[in-house]
């Protein structure tokens, strides 16, 4: 069935690559705003006979991207979609995955479940935080962009990856496996309350060697700046950092700029530090299904 792609004005870079990868037609959404701040938002023409697959990015503005998510779905089925697909390349809402204090929600699962009840038949999310999230949702995909990245990084000369924490472990094992480089993790504890990082052992020797962090959000940069530190003081020499979604929010950039060597982000959030580019990974996946 033929595809169009969807696209606002967070996401044309991300559709009209896509779209030519897939020799799909791509057009943008209709928005605008209500004097009393409502969204509205219009789908310009027929999607008779067509799979409609709208790409998104919801960062920043998560909450009001949300909803605009669940205007288009309705729309595209009253505009004849025959399917509906949604790739929102940095899911929000995500490390919110359990109750980490009682009275909490797990709010990963009230917005995953809003999006299954709208028709939606795929949502492709790049590196989302915990990927077993997905699991009760068919159709709900996770891209893991490890080998995209390891393209990028051959150059470095026998690295160690590091995860900053032991969950995020498997993402520091496929991107050395995808280099054919050893790697470990620290041990970071994080205070619930507070949100404060303290970091202990090295569980790998990086002594004399150029590691690579690796972790799925840069936020406040706290955890990439505490993983650097303790890793200079094991020795290491270089630090490359390669992350997913880099919200570097206040002087996170400052900060984290000040301990590594080196940033490569994707443009799942634009930023200068954006080297990798995921509308391939969107569209090899939107294939596939
Ligand atoms: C936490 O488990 C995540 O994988 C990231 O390490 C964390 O969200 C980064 O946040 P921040 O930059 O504020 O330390």
């Amino acid at each position: 069935m033929p595809t169009a792609v969807l696209y606002d004005d967070s996401s044309e870079d991300l559709a009209r690559e896509v779209a030519r990868e897939l020799g799909a037609s791509s057009f943008k959404i209709q928005q605008k705003l209500f004097p009393d701040g409502e969204q509205y938002v219009r789908i310009p023409q027929s999607l008779s006979g067509l799979s409609a697959l709208y790409i998104t990015r919801l960062y920043p503005n998560q909450d009001s991207g949300l909803v605009r998510v669940m205007l288009v779905a309705e729309a595209a089925r009253g505009a004849g979609a025959q399917s509906f697909s949604v790739a929102i390349p940095y899911m929000p809402y995500a490390r919110q995955d359990r109750r980490f204090l009682d009275g909490e929600p797990v709010s990963i699962d009230v917005v995953l479940t809003a999006l299954r009840s709208l028709g939606i038949e795929h949502l492709y999310v790049i590196d989302i935080h915990k990927p077993q999230v997905l699991e009760k949702y068919p159709g709900f995909i996770n891209i893991r962009p490890f080998r995209l990245y390891a393209d990028g990084l051959r150059g470095i000369e026998k690295p160690v990856v590091v995860s900053p924490d032991l969950g995020s472990l498997w993402r520091a094992r496929e991107l050395a496996d995808a280099l054919g480089a050893e790697y470990g993790y620290i041990e970071k504890h994080r205070d619930r309350v507070t949100g404060e990082v303290k970091f202990s052992n090295i569980e790998v020797n990086v002594k004399d060697r150029d590691v690579i962090i690796v972790d799925d959000i840069i936020s406040t940069g706290g955890t990439i700046v505490g993983a650097a530190r303790i890793l200079k003081e094991g020795g290491a020499r270089r630090i490359y950092v390669v992350a997913t979604h880099c919200l570097m929010l206040g002087d996170a950039e400052a900060r984290v700029m000040s301990v590594v060597d080196q940033l490569y982000c994707s443009n799942t959030v634009v930023s200068k530090y954006s080297r990798f580019d995921v509308a391939g990974l969107i569209s090899e996946h939107a294939v596939s299904g």
